[in-house]
């Protein structure tokens, strides 16, 4: 396929300054009314995706899983899980997705499988010392009968990183127990994985998002295991590539084979790499040779603070010089607390607030009050800062919606192995509250107790609450319950209101697609001087090129003093503006 041009950007690089919409398929849309969002569900809202304006969905892993780990404990790469659909649904979600002009990237997990994944089962069944057993990372224990674990490790879900099995052995698992990780030192390893990407490509999948990318390779000989720190899952990462589990220099060779595969395909196919790498080692995971493209994480971290955001921007700027990439902008995912509530918390020193969101939602959201009003404005500020910048835009499914996070879901309905794990201290609520599914109709509610907001359509397939009243049974509850509140953010309602979230959102979109992104400009102008002096700490401002002409000027107030707003034509603000100033938690977009 030739290389098109569509504005200044050429077909190959659709990814570079894309607008990406992620779906946790579980919780987006249920079309058959169990209770489970599914394939055929992304398919039937293609029209409200196409109508948001984003480039391409990412869909976290939608494969056969026991649930462990909401799907990142995968047991069959190559297959879609039958209770959201079959490998026809998938394809016909593409086929729908390509036909709406957006890209699809899917999840792919290559530092662990499934315990049920048919390589592990055979490794269980073939015992110590086989070639099966070699694809994951076995070793004995210590202890006169190796009834202790080969050293101190600690999983990230909490307990010991090593489970040890029927015949003594033990295996390495950095997540949960149910998600060994695999050994990338075997050559059908390799194999596996690299079938995988073509399994897919050849479906027309457009991309992939690589999980843990930075974990895959071990170092686990230099020493025996027992002399490694006994907190190498936890410390923090710096640049030396001396930690044995992250960051290991010898990963990237593993991405540089699989870019030869994703170049056998017109276009080549993209990648994205999930690294929590110190900052000044991303842009080696996003070198074109490589994945081309890795999560800055930066703002998911900051503080709402005009600071944090300033150095942000200013380092991912700099890793995407440095790789000759773009970088992209994150404010939400489903493993972080939504920004809405983040930015509704107290906010203190930078860093610490991450502490806080977190610590928030371990006391079941009672510890502090969080200012819904104050979290919703500096949400809009903060989409209109995020959509003005150069490089991709990753929007959490729900975000659109202004959601807030569900602090307060019960103990014993909570999913997440964080939460499972140590259900028994009862002290980490973990990731459910930014995964409970999407409000998409708030009908009528006759009965608030049975209400669940219409994440599910009936079995007779009709939308609506009124449908349902009329005799069609009633979906199944959603897998996580919705709170009342989720009624106010349902998207019909938003729909009907231009002053929404959505109705901003949407508006943004365009305004970027059109006059941002079609210039293929990447660059990026800091404005230092046109906020008086005293408040000049307290405001981002930046200048792009406008693709009809001139510049269109990004304007965010973190202070509480309002500041002049540009000389110019105001195209968009986060609230309506009065007098020519920009009040505090405010955005403006103007062309001047
Ligand atoms: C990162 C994913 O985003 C997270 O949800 C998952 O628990 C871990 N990787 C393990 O796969």
């Amino acid at each position: 396929m030739a290389d098109e041009q569509h504005g200044g950007v050429s077909a190959a690089e659709w990814w570079k300054q894309a607008v990406v919409y992620q779906i946790y398929p579980r919780s987006f849309k249920d079309a058959n009314g169990d209770g489970l969002g599914d394939i055929p569900g992304v398919t039937k809202q293609m029209g409200y995706l196409e109508a948001l304006g984003v480039d391409a969905i990412w869909l976290s892993p939608f494969y056969p899983s026991n649930l462990a780990d909401g799907g990142y404990d995968v047991i069959d790469y190559r297959n879609v899980d039958p209770r959201l659909g079959m490998l026809e649904d998938f394809d016909e979600m593409v086929r729908a997705a390509h036909a709406s002009g957006i890209k699809v990237i899917v999840d792919i997990v290559p530092n662990h499988t499934s315990d049920c994944h048919v390589m592990f089962q055979e490794a269980l069944a073939a015992g110590p010392g086989s070639p099966e057993r070699d694809r994951y990372i076995f070793r004995p224990g210590r202890g006169e009968a190796g009834e202790l674990p080969p050293n101190d490790w600690q999983s990230s879900f909490g307990g010991p990183a090593w489970e040890r099995v029927a015949d003594g052995e033990w295996y390495l698992h950095l997540f949960a127990k149910e998600q060994p990780d695999l050994n990338w030192k075997n050559p059908e390893v390799h194999e596996e994985f690299k079938k995988t990407l073509r399994f897919w490509s050849d479906r027309g999948v457009d991309g992939f998002r690589v999980d843990v990318a930075h974990a895959l390779v071990k170092d686990l000989e230099s020493r025996p295991l027992d002399e490694f720190p006994a907190d190498a899952v936890s410390a923090p990462l710096d640049t030396s590539g001396s930690n044995p589990l992250w960051d290991r220099p010898e990963v990237h060779q593993i991405y540089r084979e699989w870019r030869e595969v994703f170049n056998e395909y017109e276009p080549p196919r993209f990648a994205v790499g999930e690294a929590w790498v110190h900052p000044d080692h991303q842009y080696l995971y996003a070198s074109p040779e490589e994945l081309g493209q890795v999560f800055n994480f930066e703002f998911a971290k900051a503080n709402w603070c005009a600071a944090d955001f300033h150095r942000a921007i200013e380092e991912g700027l700099a890793s995407a010089e440095r790789s000759g990439s773009t970088t992209t902008w994150v404010m939400s995912n489903h493993d972080v607390v939504r920004h809405a509530s983040r930015y509704g918390l107290p906010q203190v020193a930078a860093r610490a607030h991450h502490q806080i969101a977190t610590d928030w939602v371990l006391r079941d959201g009672a510890s502090y009050i969080e200012d819904r009003a104050v979290g919703e404005r500096r949400a809009r500020a903060a989409i209109l800062m995020e959509l003005a910048l150069p490089g991709s835009v990753y929007i959490y499914q729900g975000e659109e919606l202004g959601l807030f996070e569900v602090a307060d879901i019960p103990w014993d309905r909570l999913e997440d192995p964080q939460a499972v794990n140590t259900s028994g201290a009862r002290q980490i609520k973990g990731r459910d509250g930014c995964r409970v599914p999407l409000p998409w109709c708030a009908g009528d509610l006759p009965e608030p107790a049975s209400w669940n907001a219409n994440f599910g359509d009936g079995a007779t397939g009709t939308f609506g609450f009124a449908d349902r009243t009329e005799g069609a049974p009633a979906p199944a509850a959603p897998h996580l319950p919705q709170p009342l509140w989720f009624e106010d953010f349902a998207v019909d309602r938003e729909e009907a209101d231009p002053a929404s979230m959505l109705a901003l959102y949407r508006g943004a979109l365009q305004l970027r697609a059109r006059e941002l992104t079609a210039t293929g400009d990447t660059g990026l102008t800091w404005l230092e001087d046109i906020t008086p002096e005293a408040q000049a700490d307290k405001v981002v401002a930046f200048g792009r090129p406008a693709a009809s002409g001139g510049t269109i000027l990004c304007v965010t107030n973190f202070g509480e003093t309002a500041v002049p707003v540009p000389e110019g034509e105001v195209l968009l603000s986060s609230i309506p503006l009065e007098n020519g100033v920009l009040p505090r938690d405010a955005t403006v977009w103007v062309r001047a």
